[in-house]
């Protein structure tokens, strides 16, 4: 097993039959959703009803007969289940280079707890200094949002194809790369920032969200835990 399949295994230790789960978005939860799927084709959870992140893990989870949900009908979530990119001695994230970070925020923040499973690789001492920070911005005047994201004190272009088209998340909007050569100072300040521009749908700030993280590693597995 590697260290992302050792997260996704610990995780499956939290769940219950009867559980509604927030089902997350990347290849650390698609091994949860995989091992998820095992577990109720052989019985050993039932009535568990998922509502996923992305059209991704919808088809995933469909084509494993996890029955699927949305909260529409469902009012509070028992467990949500994710990977990120970056986690910060806060328990504070950055998600999203999978694209899914606005459905992802949505379902997980109506989760009463919040479980990311990471390998070592994603713990930083301060969030943004391993990768970027995704944006997702809307189609119209797209330049314009990302002359502003530059405004911020990071390097913003927009997120590209490889065949050099834009790339599109689920909702049909744009995404940007924001980079911060010495990460992000205040993640409060500009979190606020980005909830004030019109044009910005959502970022991949996950603040004061997840409740516990289970890290994998060549020395095993670890969890840490918000302080209540
Ligand atoms: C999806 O949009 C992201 O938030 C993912 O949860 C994050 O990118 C982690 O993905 P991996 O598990 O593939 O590293």
């Amino acid at each position: 097993m590697d260290a992302k399949q050792m997260a996704a295994a610990a995780a499956l230790d939290y769940v219950k039959s009867g559980m509604k789960i927030g089902l997350g978005t990347g290849s650390t939860t698609r091994y949860f959703v995989d091992m998820l799927g095992t577990k109720i084709k052989a019985g050993e959870l039932e009535d568990i009803i998922g509502v996923p992140t992305s059209e991704r893990t919808a088809s995933q989870a469909r084509a494993l007969k996890i029955p699927l949900g949305s909260l529409s009908d469902i009012e509070v979530l028992d467990l949500a289940v994710d990977g990120a990119d970056e986690v910060d001695p806060q328990l504070n994230l950055i998600k999203g280079l999978g694209r899914a970070l606005l459905r992802e925020k949505i379902v997980e923040s109506h989760a009463r707890e919040f479980i990311v499973i990471v390998d070592e690789s994603k713990i930083v001492n301060r969030l943004g200094t391993k990768g970027a920070l995704p944006v997702e911005i809307v189609t119209f005047e797209a330049r314009a949002h990302i002359r502003w994201l530059n405004s911020l004190g990071c390097r913003a272009e927009q997120w590209m194809e490889m065949d050099g088209t834009p790339a599109m998340t689920d909702n049909g909007n744009y995404l940007a790369k924001c980079y911060f050569s010495e990460g992000i100072a205040d993640v409060f300040d500009l979190a606020e920032k980005l909830a004030w521009r019109a044009g910005i749908v959502e970022h991949g700030l996950f603040i004061n969200m997840a409740t516990r993280i289970i890290v994998a590693g060549e020395s095993g597995v670890r969890t840490m835990e918000r302080e209540k």
